[in-house]
């Protein structure tokens, strides 16, 4: 039977997602705006929004005269993201519930930075993707992603898909970032510096650079399940009744704890680049 989609899991992922925010994805967009360089007045498309973290905040750095489009095909984050905006007065942002890999490339984009936080490595054909996003930021304009750093969340994932795999009795994953016998995740081209640099390049930009946001958050019962609950991780729990999802979440921070994670390693790599002057 075909597991949940991605648009169901992260549109399940809604009354958890903003626990997350201020540990994590809010500090991670803060620094894809700054690192980025959004500025006062620029047009930015953000795209695989969430519940709006990089777009809220380029919204309060561009101003009035500036503007952002926030994409993600999950209505239910975006519902969110747009509560937060009006809540914050922001009314330079418009939302848009779309996939993003469908996003029609143009040779005259229109933007001036393009920011993507955590969101490239669900893209199907992620180089084409993001190679057509690219399209859409005019000439000499810049492109912000950000993605897991090296390490990030590995005895973290480790701990939560073998507790998973515990209770639906499946065989053990071979590793954190492979829970399933599938080709290795996507995320594992692009978690180092130089990797992110070089893929950055190989789809299209220039003058790429990347860095480390250091993000560590201390492990908690509530974070930790938070995190679960408020990402990607929550599609494996679907098809689990009440008490099997309480088995994982119980034998989980069990693990944690007895594996002595003091904190987890939310570490972001964040890479910049440029679509070539025309
Ligand atoms: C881990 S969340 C990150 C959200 C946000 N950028 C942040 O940093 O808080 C990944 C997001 O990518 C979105 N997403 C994944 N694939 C997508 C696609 N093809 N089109 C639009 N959104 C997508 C999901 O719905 C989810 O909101």
């Amino acid at each position: 039977m075909p597991g949940p989609s991605l648009v169901d899991t992260f549109n399940s992922t809604s009354p958890d997602f903003d626990f997350v925010t201020p540990f994590v994805w809010g500090p991670a967009g803060e620094s894809l705006v700054a690192r980025g360089r959004v500025a006062l007045g620029d047009r930015v498309l953000d795209v695989c929004s969430g519940t709006g973290a990089s777009a809220l905040a380029a919204a309060r750095v561009v101003g009035p005269d500036g503007h952002v489009t926030a994409v993600d095909f999950a209505a239910d984050l975006i519902d969110r993201a747009k509560t937060s905006a009006y809540a914050a007065g922001l009314r330079n942002i418009d939302f848009r519930v779309d996939d993003v890999t469908a996003l029609p490339g143009r040779d005259d984009g229109g933007y001036d930075v393009l920011t993507c936080g955590f969101g490239v490595f669900f893209l199907p054909g992620m180089d084409d993707s993001v190679s057509n996003l690219l399209t859409l930021v005019r000439p000499g304009g810049r492109i912000a992603i950000g993605v897991w750093h090296d390490d990030a969340l590995y005895d973290f994932t480790g701990a939560y898909f073998t507790e998973v795999a515990r209770v639906k009795k499946t065989p053990p994953p071979p590793g954190p970032r492979a829970p399933s016998d599938g080709p290795p995740h996507p995320i594992t081209r692009i978690d180092t510096e130089e990797k992110i640099v070089d893929w950055l390049e190989s789809v299209g930009a220039t003058d790429v650079s990347a860095s480390v946001l250091d993000l560590r958050v201390p492990r908690t019962d509530e974070f930790s399940w938070s995190m679960v609950l408020g990402s990607g991780l929550r599609g494996a729990l679907a098809g689990l009744d009440t008490d099997a999802v309480d088995d994982v979440r119980t034998g989980f921070l069990r693990r944690l704890a007895e594996e002595g994670i003091v904190e987890v390693d939310c570490d972001t790599l964040i890479a910049v680049g440029q679509r070539p002057a025309a």
